[in-house]
């Protein structure tokens, strides 16, 4: 039987980027660290570094975006001996966790200042306590950026920032309130239900936080987004399967004669069957959230 959480994440959620540093972090420690996850890391660390590996690459930079308690930075410093690591993470709670593992590692690592997370100078991995997304972070030196199992929860004070970085775009609102306000075909889809503002929101804020990624890239750099998943990607429905291409800022083809800015070209995806799905269930208490895993989708700045 699956423990339910008494957290009232709701409201703890907030706090934005100091939410983990509540109640919520220990939850984290313990999902993070249970088996599922440790098996998530090591099958992300691995399939990232074939994945760089088929296309030539040999990262100098990596960014684990979102790096929490520090479990799979540790497997990645592993994974990548000879690649410098930037970790961003808004919470304190969760970096001084990070710090002790990668002590206990045997890593070179230190904490620096947002501006200095490139710096020639410096330790191999980085910690960097910065509120996401923050696009004033040096842009355009990562070989790679790994965004794994991404809960960044904004408060309601950012909205002035998210709509200085995404909602002064035009062609973006416009294509993004046709995509809101289109329904699943299937009734018992709960994304089916109207809510088209809530739906405008989350879409206009995860593509803000895809800029954002796309910012801390390299041209032609890769980044690879980690999330929990009912299903394999291309079992999505087309309308769900568009809005994420939106999100993600890789939607190559006009759409009704709507277009919206590409800086991704999306490459593929890979689907694991996995527990992990349980992190979410506890959030939402929803039955469906019992059963798939994650996926791993891969893009490359363009
Ligand atoms: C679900 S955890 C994932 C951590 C890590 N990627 C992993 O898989 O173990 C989400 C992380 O995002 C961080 N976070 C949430 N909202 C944030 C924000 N607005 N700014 C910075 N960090 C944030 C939290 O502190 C937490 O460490």
């Amino acid at each position: 039987m699956t423990k339910k959480s008494a957290i009232d994440f709701d409201k703890l959620f907030l706090k934005g980027h100091k939410s983990y540093d509540t109640a919520i972090g220990d939850w984290w420690e313990g999902q993070a660290s249970n088996g599922a996850h440790r098996k998530s890391h090591l099958a992300v660390a691995e399939h990232v570094a074939d994945r760089l590996k088929r296309a030539g690459k040999q990262p100098r930079w990596l960014v684990d975006y979102g790096c929490g308690s520090g479990l799979f930075l540790t497997v990645l410093a592993n994974r990548f001996p000879k690649a410098r690591i930037v970790a961003l993470d808004g919470s304190r709670k969760m970096l001084d966790r990070a710090a002790v593992r990668l002590a206990l590692a045997g890593h070179d690592f230190g904490s620096v200042e947002p501006k200095d997370s490139f710096a020639a100078r410096g330790p191999r991995v980085r910690l960097v306590k910065t509120p996401l997304p923050n696009f004033s972070l040096p842009a355009g030196k990562a070989d790679a950026v790994i965004f794994l199992f991404p809960n960044l929860t904004p408060a309601p004070g950012d909205q002035k920032y998210y709509d200085k970085h995404g909602y002064k775009n035009r062609d973006d609102v416009k294509l993004c309130k046709v995509l809101a306000r289109l329904r699943e075909m299937d009734p018992e889809d709960e994304t089916a239900k109207p809510d088209p503002e809530g739906m405008f929101d989350g879409l206009m804020t995860d593509r803000v936080i895809s800029r954002n990624l796309r910012s801390l890239c390299k041209k032609g750099g890769a980044c690879f987004k980690v999330d929990y998943a009912n299903a394999h990607r291309d079992e999505l429905s087309p309308l769900t399967h568009m809005r994420s291409l939106f999100v993600e800022g890789a939607m190559a083809e006009d759409w009704k004669g709507l277009k919206s800015e590409v800086f991704f070209r999306y490459v593929g995806n890979k689907f694991w069957r996995s527990q992990v799905i349980l992190d979410v269930y506890h959030q939402t208490k929803d039955e469906s959230d019992k059963t798939g895993g994650y996926f791993v989708s891969e893009f490359l700045a363009v």
